[in-house]
Order: C-alpha cells, then structure tokens, then sequence
C-alpha cells in the first residue's frame, strides 16, 4: 500500500480506529496515536535505537547506555514495542525491527531526523493552538512562539538545525519516480530555489554529468551546503548563492527547481517568489520545476490535505491542487507545460509566457 491509494482504509489509516470499540467510539483509536508517538519521540530523543544499533539490550543496560532511568525507560519501551515498533523478547531484551532500524543515527533511507522534527515542539505546539488559527485564520505557530517559523529558526540556531538535518530526509519514494520519469539532463544549468543543503541538487548533478547547479537559499543555510558538495567532487559545477528569494532570485539558469517550499506560503506570498523566479527567468525560455504534492478532488485519500493543515498551522502556507498551482504561477507569469497526475508528490512544469 502507498499514499497514492485512493481510500483512508487502502493507505492504511483504518489501523487508526480501534474496531474493538462501536463506531462511535472508535476514533479514540487516535487518541492512541498520541501516546505512541509521544513514547517513541522521547525513545529517539534519549538514543536507544544508537544503542541497540549493535544487537538486542535489556532496559537496564539501555538505561545504563542512554543516561536515563531504567524503570521508566523499561515501561516506555514496552510500550513502543506494544505499538509494535521496537520488538519486546520474553528474556526482557529490546530489538530493533525494521521500523526501527530508520531511527538509528545515519542509517541509509532512515527517518530520525525528520520524525524529531515532526515532532518537535515547535511542529507540535501548533496543534494545541489550532482552534486559534480556525478562528482568526493566522497561523498557530506565531500564536505559541510570537514570531513566524522562520523569524524564530533563524534566531534558534538549534531549532534551525532541527529542520535542515530533517531536509536531508525529506526524500520518500515519490520523488524516487520523479527522478526516474524527469528528464533533469535536458538542461544545462539548473537552480535549486529554497535548496536547503544542497541535498537534491547534488542527485541531479550526480545523475546527470552534464549539468551544472545553483544552490539558492538562505545564507545561514547554504553556510553547510559546501561540506556536502565537496565530498559529492560536485564542487566545481555548483555556485552557492546566499539568496532571500523576496529580493531575487539568481538569473542565468534553463530550470529553477523549487521543491518542498512554496508550500510553506500563502498564495500571495507564493506569487512574489514565483515573481522573483520569472525575474531571473527574464526573456528566456527557461522551465519552472515546482515539485510538491499535487493535491486530489473532494472525498479522496490524499496525504496532502494532512500536511495542508499543518501548512496552515506553521507557515500560513497551503498545500494545492492543480488549479491553485496553475492561478499562482498565471499570476507570476507562467503557463503549464505538463499534466501530472494527482495524489502524491508531483513535478510541475511551467514555460514563462
Ligand atoms: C521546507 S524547506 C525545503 C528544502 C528543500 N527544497 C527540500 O525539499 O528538502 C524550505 C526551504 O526554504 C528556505 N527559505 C525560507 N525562507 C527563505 C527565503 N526568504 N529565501 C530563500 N530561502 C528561504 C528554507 O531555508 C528551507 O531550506
């Protein structure tokens, strides 16, 4: 089963009511999320999937590992492993599984980084402060922190190294099909607008030797984007560009990819990025490359009107469907080149006209 599986039930929602209850009550079964997922942040939080990295451990000598106490550790653990994430032995040890084994530090195609982000503080008092954004419309991020997500990751470096390492991860099979479907060798210089560390732009280089990159993001981000270039050799065919995209974009480029972020902005404010990018575009005939989820019609599964709500919630951003994308770029200046089909993570292209 995936995300693009058009019913709750086929995408595996339905485990998040619990049949055991009448209907009416079995929406508690999310209720029972919240306990499992607050178990397993402070799991990860405190290191025990590092420490079972090399093999099965008792609570006792995880306690002893992970600096924590060892009969608290033991009732969280069971319950994580109730919630069937860790595996619980009748000789009192704890296993990773292969859910678990993304948790580990490092671990190839892992999750650890984006589940501490998604769970952090700053992406989960929003929720608690929700019915205000329901109610006057502004985001609930700005209610809890009294500053917008990135005034106040700029001024939390911790916080703003929470979300970078989590776009290091921010990679799941969608966008594997867009690397094997999208022909990105077809140009010849491409910007990564909003890039982050540089993490998709050096996959493109790498897949297509034929190309050179920009890296446009903000200064303290691409600040980490060079380690990774140079341990990719990619240095030479990337430009690093500190960029605030309201003020401009970097010109000189046949594609300018933007992945992930218009997302985190409202349509007005997502038009005056989309301007920028047509700016640098100018009188060429260079592509608009907008990948994000391509929201589906009314009644159907699609993860994306989850994530829209926390868009909401965060950033006062949105999540689209094909018309809203196409109403935003028309307003900056860009046709539709493509046809993706919905649901999932798309890649959209766009001509300027
Ligand atoms: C959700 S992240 C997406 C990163 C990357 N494209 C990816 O898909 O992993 C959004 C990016 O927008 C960048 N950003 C936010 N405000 C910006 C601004 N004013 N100018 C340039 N980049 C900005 C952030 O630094 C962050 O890297």
């Amino acid at each position: 089963m995936t995300a693009q599986d058009r019913t709750p039930e086929a995408a595996g929602m339905a485990g998040w009511f619990d049949p055991g209850l009448p209907p009416r009550q079995q929406v508690l079964g999310f209720v029972y999320a919240k306990w499992a997922v607050g178990a397993l942040r402070a799991v990860v939080e405190v290191g025990v999937p590092d420490a079972l990295a090399d093999g099965p451990r008792t609570a006792a000598e995880l306690g002893a590992a992970t600096g924590t106490d060892a009969d608290a550790l033991r009732r969280v653990l069971r319950a994580v492993a109730a919630a069937g994430v860790l595996e619980e032995r009748a000789d009192g040890r704890y296993a990773l599984t292969p859910r678990s084994e993304g948790l580990v530090s490092g671990a190839e195609g892992g999750i650890r980084d984006m589940f501490l982000f998604a769970t952090d503080p700053m992406l989960w008092r929003p929720y608690e402060n929700l019915a205000h954004t329901l109610r006057t419309g502004e985001p609930a991020f700005v209610h809890a922190f009294g500053a917008p997500f990135y005034a106040y990751t700029k001024a939390h470096p911790d916080k703003a190294a929470v979300l970078d390492r989590a776009m290091l991860q921010n990679r799941y099979p969608g966008m594997d099909r867009i690397f094997d479907e999208f022909d990105f060798g077809r140009f010849r210089r491409i910007a990564d607008v909003g890039g982050g560390r540089g993490h998709f732009l050096a996959e493109v280089l790498r897949r297509h030797p034929g190309t050179t990159g920009v890296l446009a993001d903000q200064e303290h981000t691409v600040a980490e984007a060079k380690e990774l270039f140079d341990e990719a050799g990619l240095t030479d065919r990337v430009t690093i560009v500190p960029t605030d995209f309201f003020a401009g974009v970097p010109a000189g480029c046949d594609a300018y990819f933007i992945k992930n972020t218009l997302h985190n902005w409202d349509d007005d404010k997502a038009v005056l990025i989309l301007r920028s990018i047509r700016e640098a575009v100018g009188d060429t005939d260079a592509r608009l490359l907008i990948v994000e989820n391509l929201l589906r019609g009314p009644g159907e599964w699609d993860i994306g009107k989850l994530i829209d709500v926390e868009s909401l919630a965060v950033l006062g951003g949105r999540e689209r469907g094909r018309e809203e994308w196409n109403r935003v770029t028309a307003a900056a200046g860009f046709a539709p080149a493509n046809d993706p089909v919905p649901g999932d993570v798309a890649l959209l292209e766009y001509r300027p006209v």
